[in-house]
Order: C-alpha cells, then sequence, then structure tokens
C-alpha cells in the first residue's frame, strides 16, 4: 500500500463550500495516486510509519486555476491598455498573434507563458492560443512537459478579421479537426477545446462547422461573450435576429452542448444569465482586463445567485497579471464598486468566496479539482511567506489573506498537480 501513499503535514486551508474556509492547522493530508484520500488533524493509525513530507508551519492550499488567459498575448502584457477591446485587437493584439506562424519564435514565448504559470502557482489553466496549428500543438507540449494541466485552444476566425490573421471557413474547420486528432489523447492533462474567438470574427458556417466537431469529439467549447459595449452592438448588427449575444452561440449550437467557458459576460442581463443557466455555461471572471479594457465590472453576484458556476481568469493580455491571487484580490475589489453601483444589493464578494471561484469554482470544469475532500485530484501549493516577514502572531486564514493580497511567486515553496510534484521546467 505504501507505495502510492503520500502523506503531507502543515497548516491546511481549503474552501470546500463557497464563502467557507476549513482550515486544519498543523494537519495531515492523505493522497493515494493522484488522489485525496482524507484530511486529518490525527493521523490515522494505518499510516502509521508511512514517511511524512513535513511541511512545518507552512501553508498548504489547492493549486490555482486560470480559467482564461492567451497564451500567445503574453508579450504584449502591459502594452495598449488605454484603449477599448476592439481597438485594442486591432492595434496590438492581431499584430501580436500574427507572429505565431513561426513555430520557433512560438516555442519561445511558450517557454516564457509556461514558466510564468508555474512561477504564480496557476496548476491549471484554460488558454487560448491563435489560429495556428502547429504553434498552439507546441503550446500543449509544453504544458504537458512542465507537469500542468488545463485545455488549449486553436482559435477561428474566418472574418472581421486582418487579412495576416483570418482563414477560409474551411481551413478553419480542416485545421480544427486535425488539431482535435492530434491532441485529443495525447496527454493525460492537457486537452484541446474548441476556440471560435467571438462571434465577429466567426461566420454561422463556422460555428455551425465546430459544433459538429464538438459534438463529434465530445471536446469543450470556450469563447467570450458581452464583453464591451461596442462588441455587443456589432454582434446585434451582424445578427439582428438573435435577441442577445448568447442567443447567436445558443442558435449555432456552441452553447453548452458540451463543457463550455465563457469569458467576461460583463453585460449579460437577466435574461443572458437565464439562457447561461440553463446551458451550464461556466464564466471566467476576468477583473483585471475588464477594468484595463474599461469593459466595465461583471454581476458575479447576481451571476452567483441564478446558480451560474464562475471561475477567474487572468485574460493576459487584457489582463496584465498572471497570478491569480492577484485576481482574487482584484475581484474583490470590483466587486465592492459593484456593490455600491446597485446601492447595495449585490452584496460584495469576500475573500474566502474569492478563493473559491480560484480552486474549486473553476477547477469543477476539470472534474474534481480545486478542493482536498476525498476524491479530490491532489492539486497544491505549499505557500512560505517569504515575502511577507512579519513577528506578529497571525491566524492560518489571516496568513492566506496576506498572501493573495500582498504574496507574490517567492513565497510559493512548492507545487502539487495531480499528486505529482511539479518542479520548475528545465527550458
Ligand atoms: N474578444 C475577442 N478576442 C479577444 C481577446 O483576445 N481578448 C479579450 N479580452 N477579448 C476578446
Ligand atoms: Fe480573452
Amino acid at each position: 500500500m505504501s507505495d502510492n501513499i503520500m502523506i503531507m503535514k502543515g497548516n491546511i486551508i481549503f474552501t470546500p463550500t463557497m464563502g467557507q474556509f476549513k482550515v486544519l492547522e498543523n494537519s495531515y493530508i492523505v493522497v493515494k495516486k493522484k488522489q485525496v484520500i482524507g484530511t486529518y488533524g490525527e493521523l490515522p493509525s494505518e499510516y502509521n510509519g508511512l514517511p511524512i513530507t513535513d511541511y512545518g508551519d507552512h501553508l498548504i492550499v489547492p493549486g490555482f486555476v486560470d480559467l482564461h488567459s492567451h497564451a500567445p498575448q503574453f508579450v504584449n502584457r502591459g502594452l495598449g491598455l488605454d484603449l477599448e477591446l476592439l481597438p485594442w485587437l486591432k492595434k496590438y493584439t492581431f499584430f501580436a498573434e500574427a507572429r505565431f506562424e513561426d513555430v520557433s519564435y512560438a516555442e519561445e514565448v511558450y517557454k516564457q507563458v509556461v514558466l510564468e504559470l508555474w512561477q504564480q502557482g496557476t496548476t491549471r489553466v484554460v488558454l487560448f492560443g491563435t489560429i495556428h496549428t502547429e504553434a498552439t500543438m507546441k503550446l500543449m507540449e509544453l504544458l504537458a512537459q512542465a507537469g500542468l494541466g488545463g485545455c488549449v485552444g486553436k482559435v477561428n476566425m474566418d472574418r472581421n478579421s486582418p487579412e495576416f490573421l483570418i482563414e477560409t471557413t474551411e481551413q478553419s474547420i480542416d485545421d480544427t479537426e486535425t488539431f482535435i486528432k492530434n491532441t485529443l489523447d495525447k496527454y493525460e492533462r492537457v486537452k484541446p477545446i474548441i476556440t471560435p474567438r467571438f462571434v465577429p470574427s466567426c461566420t454561422p458556417e463556422l460555428m455551425m462547422g465546430l459544433a459538429r466537431l464538438a459534438k463529434k469529439y465530445q471536446v469543450p467549447i470556450q469563447s467570450h461573450l458581452s464583453e464591451n459595449l461596442d462588441e455587443i452592438a456589432l454582434v446585434k448588427k451582424l445578427h439582428p435576429e438573435c435577441c442577445n449575444y448568447a442567443s447567436v452561440y445558443q442558435k449555432f449550437e456552441l452553447f453548452g452542448q458540451q463543457p463550455t467557458i465563457m469569458a467576461h459576460c460583463v453585460h449579460s442581463d437577466e435574461l443572458e444569465q437565464k439562457l447561461m443557466e440553463e446551458n451550464s455555461i461556466y464564466v471566467a471572471h476576468c477583473p483585471y482586463s475588464n477594468n484595463n479594457l474599461s469593459s466595465g465590472i461583471a454581476p458575479i453576484r447576481s451571476m452567483i445567485n441564478q446558480g451560474i458556476a464562475v471561475g477567474l481568469g487572468s485574460d493576459v493580455s487584457a489582463g496584465h497579471e498572471v497570478s491569480i491571487a492577484k485576481v482574487m484580490a482584484m475581484a474583490v475589489q470590483v466587486s465592492k464598486l459593484k456593490w455600491l453601483d446597485t446601492k447595495k444589493e449585490d452584496r460584495f464578494l469576500t475573500i474566502p468566496e474569492a478563493f473559491y471561484l480560484a480552486t474549486k469554482g473553476g477547477g469543477s470544469f476539470f472534474g474534481k479539482v480545486g478542493s482536498f475532500e476525498e476524491g479530490y485530484e491532489f492539486d497544491a501549493l505549499i505557500i512560505a511567506e517569504r515575502s511577507l516577514a512579519d513577528s506578529n502572531q497571525r491566524s492560518v486564514e489571516e496568513r492566506l489573506n496576506r498572501f493573495i493580497y500582498i504574496g507574490d511567486e517567492r513565497d510559493i515553496v512548492a507545487r502539487y498537480v495531480a499528486g505529482e510534484k511539479i518542479d520548475r521546467p528545465e527550458f
């Protein structure tokens, strides 16, 4: 039995339920192969004599989940953030993505991306690549090599796009099928995801073709929804027959027929939220991005109340921070503005609520990920607040709060994904 058992000791903190930390000080977590067996104040006698990795006073928390980011935009972080979405795409983003036709350039950038994700404690990530199949497959290879988990999409764009970053409908569908076939069973924890960029850049024929592929290969779907007012007006112009943005995805069978992530949903009203709930849509809430592109503040409390699944996203490079800890803090901050905006009707997020979104909330997209309950895949970070020297007595919860707001990668001393210790990638 001992071969497959791993025991860790430390200050365990996680959120089995939304908004409530479970804290076990100086306690044990027992993992068998990749799954958690349990957390214990006293080690059950059956495990006596087995080796224990003792992390002393360090915190043991679930790994962070980034439900939405764009790997090729990594090198553009901090650029053009005084623009709104559509001019930002046109002036900066499309040019940056066009370069990924060159696989060796892609490899150079994607190595940096994977290293940074590892560094910041992101253990699972859902990424947009570019329209380029080979470069996107390289990204998956690097993520898998690093031991991280996630979904990666070859992006689809066949309309309203610059001539240097556009595909024909047929080519876009064919390349996506090739991409899926090549990657579906290639890696244990890195999988393909179908990625129509957003309605303005995909024709109805393309959307329907992608919907067929999603069904045929049982592959999840990701896109953007109701991020920006000019974008929404453009979608209305393109599809006057649809009552809202989400109905366009629904009309072309991309809405919820497979597990589906929609980034942003800043301007989703009650009707759109209802459609999202009915289709079991995951919302990737990206507050840094929404601030930078002056998109607005997403109605997260309202979506949670509707029963919509919500996770957090960095949305690099519209968001300039890779760290999901920082995204958690920003999610709380903007929720306070929303609270004021709604005349104190939409209660702001608490820290344990934001922590839940960043772990179990987003993690549930991958199955049993993001918690230390029995049966969950053991994704964890070991946190020793090296950058936060402080001789005051702090509770475990307070220490985690401080890490979220003012900690950084120096404070993360070890990372685990699905029971495996993941060391710094060597590339
Ligand atoms: N909508 C379509 N493409 C993008 C993108 O690259 N970033 C963001 N934030 N929104 C988008
Ligand atoms: Fe995005």
